[in-house]
C-alpha cells in the first residue's frame, strides 16, 4: 500500500477511510515506510482527552533533522533546499543547497553546543527571516534543544514574558532587521527585554544590518565567527518520539500567552505528509510560503514540512509592498514558483492596489494557491483564482492552529473540487465534529455549531509549556472527550466544511490571533485608565480591525481624547507589537455589565459595528442604562 501521495478524490476517499478505520495501522505503515528511524516504535498510539494525555509512535527514536536534511544528501545534495530572496531585490538570492544547509546546521549545532546548551534546555529566537534563523531551528532540533521562535515584530515585553516561561537561558538574534524601506533594531529590543531575564547568560547576534549595535561583555557573542570556526560535523542526536521538538506562544484568553509544546515524530510525520499532498510537491518544484517563520505556517510549512520532502523552500525576508506592490509576482517569475501560499489578509491588500502590479509578470509556473490564517472572503478569492491562478491553479483553502501542528481542513488540489471561502474536506485522519449550545453533536449536512475534533492526529500540540491544566481547560474541558477548537464553522449539503470565525476571545487581525485579554491588559496599566473592553469589527483589508471602549478613572479628565489614544497605542507598541495596536478608541462613562460582572462583548462588538439597534433584551445587565450611552458615543 502507499497512500503517501493521493492524487484523485476516489484516492482521497478511499485512503480517508483506511485512516479513520483503522488509524494505527496506516499511521504505522505510513511512518514506516516514508521516515527514517532509530528504533521503532512500541505503539503507535495512546490516547486519553480526558487525562489529556496522547502519545503518537511511543518509543520511538529518531532526529528530525536526519529526516530533514541528512538523508536527501545522497540524492539531492545539489539541489536547492532553501532559497533565501532578501528584502532588496537589488541584493543576490541565496541558493542553499541540501550540502550546504547540512554544513551550517552542524555548524550552528556546535556553537549553540560549546556554549552550553544540551538536551531538553529551551533556546529563544528572535530573528529576522535569513538563512541563520532556519539554521537555529534546525540546530537545535539536531542536538534536542527545544527552541521557541518568537516573532521578531513582537516589543521587548513580550519577549521577555516568553523568554521567562520556559525559562530560556540562550537567545539567538540579530544586530537588526531589513522591513522594506526602514531597519528595525532588534538588537536593542533584545537588550531591554533581557533587564527582565537575569537567567539569560548567552546572546548570540547574527550580522544583518550591519548597525552599530552595543555587546554586553560576557553575555553577546558575534554569531558569524563562531559559525566560522566551528566544524561542520555534528552527530544528531537521537530523540524519544515523544521529546518535545518546540515550544511556539500563542494567544489566549488570558493576559499569559500559551506555549504549545510540539513533539518529535508525530508532528514530523504530519507536516510532511500534509505538505506533500496539500501542495502537490513534485521533486523539481519551487516552493513558496510567504509566512513568518515566528509564527507555526512558518515552521511547519517553510522548514519541517518541506524539508522532509526534499522540497526547495523560499524563504523571503521582505514585505509585499516594498519595493512597490508587484513583489511577490516578481519573485514568482523570477524563480519560477509552482507552489504559492500566502494569508487572505495579503491578498485583500494587493487586489485593493490594482491588477497593474501582477500584469507585468509571467506567473505561468503557479499550480497551487493556498491560503491560511484567517477566513478568506469571496471577493478575495475570485481575484485570487483570476488575477494570481489565471483560473488554472487550484486554491486550497487550508484551515488549522499552532495548537494542531499541520492543516486539517483543506482541498486536495486537482483531487478535491474547491468551493470558494470553504475550506472543504478534513485531511487524512482528521474527524471534525460540529457541536451546538447543549454539547450534542450535530449529524448530517446544513448544520453549524462549534468546531471539534474527535480523534487525535499525530501532530497535534501535547500540552501548555508548564501548565498541563490550562491545556486541558482550553481544549479538551468545554465537550466531553474532543479537541475543542474555538472555531465555529458550517457543514453544507455536500460535507465541505467553512470556518466562520473565532467563538471566543480572540480576534484575528491581518492574520495574527490576538487575544482581548492580554491587549485589556495592557491598556490597563495606562495610568488613567479604569478598565477597558476590545471588540473585532470587520475590516476590508485587515479581516478584523480592533476597536476598544476605554472608562478613565476621572471621568472629566482634561486631557484631549486624541492624546490619550494616541497613548494608548504607544502603550500596547510596547507591550505586545505595533500589531495590536488599535484601529478606534471611545472613551465611555462605563461597560454593559452582567450581574456577575462580566463584560458583555456582544453588545460592545454589536454597537462598534453600527448594529446598535439590534441589540435584544439588555434588562438583565446589571447597568441597562450605559449602552444608550455608549451607543451616543459611538454614532
Ligand atoms: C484561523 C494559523 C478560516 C482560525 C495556522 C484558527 C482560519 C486560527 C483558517 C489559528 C482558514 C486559520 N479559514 N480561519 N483557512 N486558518 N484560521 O494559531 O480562527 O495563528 O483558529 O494558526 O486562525 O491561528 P494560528
Amino acid at each position: 500500500m502507499n497512500s503517501y501521495h493521493i492524487k484523485s478524490l476516489e484516492a482521497y476517499f478511499s485512503t480517508y477511510r483506511k485512516s479513520v478505520e483503522n488509524p494505527e495501522k496506516f499511521w504505522g505503515e505510513l511512518a514506516e515506510e516514508h521516515f527514517t528511524w532509530h528504533k521503532k516504535w512500541s505503539q503507535v498510539l495512546e490516547w486519553d482527552f480526558n487525562k489529556p494525555e496522547i502519545s503518537w509512535f511511543k518509543d520511538a527514536k529518531l532526529n528530525i533533522t536526519e529526516n530533514c536534511i541528512d538523508r536527501h544528501l545522497e540524492s539531492k545534495g545539489n539541489k536547492t533546499a532553501i532559497l533565501f530572496e532578501p528584502n532588496d531585490p537589488k541584493e543576490a538570492a541565496q541558493h542553499i543547497s541540501y550540502a550546504q544547509l547540512a554544513e551550517a546546521v552542524n555548524q550552528m549545532s556546535n556553537v549553540l553546543k560549546e556554549q552550553g546548551v544540551q538536551k531538553g534546555d529551551r533556546v529563544c529566537i528572535y530573528l529576522p527571516m535569513i538563512p541563520e534563523l532556519a539554521y537555529t531551528v534546525l540546530a537545535c532540533a539536531r542536538i534536542g534543544a527545544i527552541h521557541s521562535v518568537v516573532f521578531a515584530g513582537f516589543s521587548s515585553t513580550a519577549l521577555a514574558t516568553r523568554i521567562n516561561d520556559c525559562d530560556a537561558k540562550l537567545v539567538v538574534t540579530a544586530d537588526g532587521s531589513f522591513r522594506g524601506s526602514k531597519t528595525i533594531d532588534l538588537k536593542g529590543i533584545v537588550d531591554e527585554a533581557l533587564d527582565q531575564c537575569p537567567q539569560v547568560h548567552t546572546v548570540l547576534v547574527a550580522e544583518r544590518i550591519k548597525s552599530e549595535i552595543a555587546m554586553k561583555d560576557g553575555r553577546d557573542k558575534a554569531l558569524a565567527p563562531l559559525l566560522k570556526a566551528a566544524s561542520t560535523v555534528c552527530p544528531a542526536t537521537i530523540m524519544d518520539a515523544e521529546d518535545p521538538l518546540f515550544i511556539l506562544y500563542t494567544s489566549g484568553s488570558t493576559g499569559k500567552p500559551k506555549g504549545m509544546v510540539h513533539t518529535c515524530a508525530g508532528y514530523m510525520v504530519y507536516t510532511a505528509y500534509t505538505f506533500k499532498n496539500i501542495f502537490q510537491y513534485e521533486s523539481n518544484d519551487v516552493y513558496w510560503c510567504t509566512a513568518d517563520i515566528g509564527w507555526i505556517t512558518g515552521h511547519s510549512y517553510i522548514i519541517y514540512g518541506p524539508l522532509a520532502n526534499g522540497a526547495t523552500t523560499i524563504m523571503f525576508e521582505g514585505v509585499p509592498s516594498y519595493p512597490d506592490y508587484g513583489r511577490f509576482w516578481e519573485i514568482v517569475e523570477k524563480h519560477k514558483v509552482n507552489q504559492f501560499y500566502t494569508a487572505p489578509t495579503a491578498i485583500r491588500a494587493l487586489a485593493k492596489e490594482g491588477d497593474q502590479h501582477v500584469e507585468p509578470y509571467d506567473l505561468s509556473s503557479l499550480k497551487v494557491l493556498g491560503t491560511v490564517g484567517e477566513p478568506i472572503n469571496e471577493e478575495a478569492w475570485h481575484w485570487y483564482d483570476r488575477i494570481i491562478g489565471k483560473g488554472n491553479s487550484p486554491i486550497v483553502d487550508t484551515w488549522w492552529q499552532t495548537e494542531t501542528g499541520g492543516i486539517l481542513i483543506s482541498p486536495i488540489p486537482y483531487a478535491t473540487p474547491t468551493k470558494p471561502t470553504y475550506a472543504t474536506l478534513p485531511f487524512i485522519g482528521i474527524q471534525p465534529a460540529l457541536m451546538d449550545d447543549n454539547a450534542r453533536e450535530l449529524e448530517g449536512k446544513q448544520v453549524s455549531g462549534k468546531l471539534c475534533i474527535k480523534f487525535p492526529w499525530p501532530s497535534m500540540a501535547r500540552t501548555i509549556w508548564g501548565d498541563h491544566k490550562r491545556y486541558k481547560e482550553t481544549y479538551f474541558s468545554a465537550f466531553d472527550n474532543m479537541y475543542f477548537t474555538g472555531d465555529g464553522a458550517i457543514r453544507d449539503a455536500v460535507d465541505y466544511y467553512r470556518i466562520t470565525g473565532r467563538v471566543d476571545d480572540v480576534i484575528i487581525v491581518s492574520g495574527h490571533n490576538l487575544g482581548t485579554a492580554p491587549i485589556e491588559d495592557a491598556i490597563n496599566e495606562h495610568e488613567l485608565v479604569a478598565e477597558s473592553a476590545i471588540v473585532g469589527v470587520p475590516h476590508d483589508i485587515k479581516g478584523n480591525a480592533l476597536f476598544g471602549y476605554i472608562c478613565l478613572k476621572e471621568l472629566d479628565t482634561d486631557l484631549d481624547p486624541k492624546s490619550i489614544s494616541l497613548s494608548i497605542n504607544t502603550l500596547i507598541a510596547e507591550k505586545i507589537g505595533p500589531i495590536a495596536k488599535l484601529d478606534k478608541i471611545v472613551i465611555c462613562p462605563g461597560l454593559p455589565k452582567t450581574r456577575s460582572g462580566k463584560i458583555m462583548r456582544r453588545i460592545l462588538r454589536k454597537i462598534a459595528c453600527g448594529e446598535g439597534k439590534e441589540l435584544g433584551d439588555i434588562s438583565t445587565l446589571l447597568n441597562p442604562e450605559i449602552v444608550a450611552k455608549i451607543k451616543s458615543i459611538v454614532s
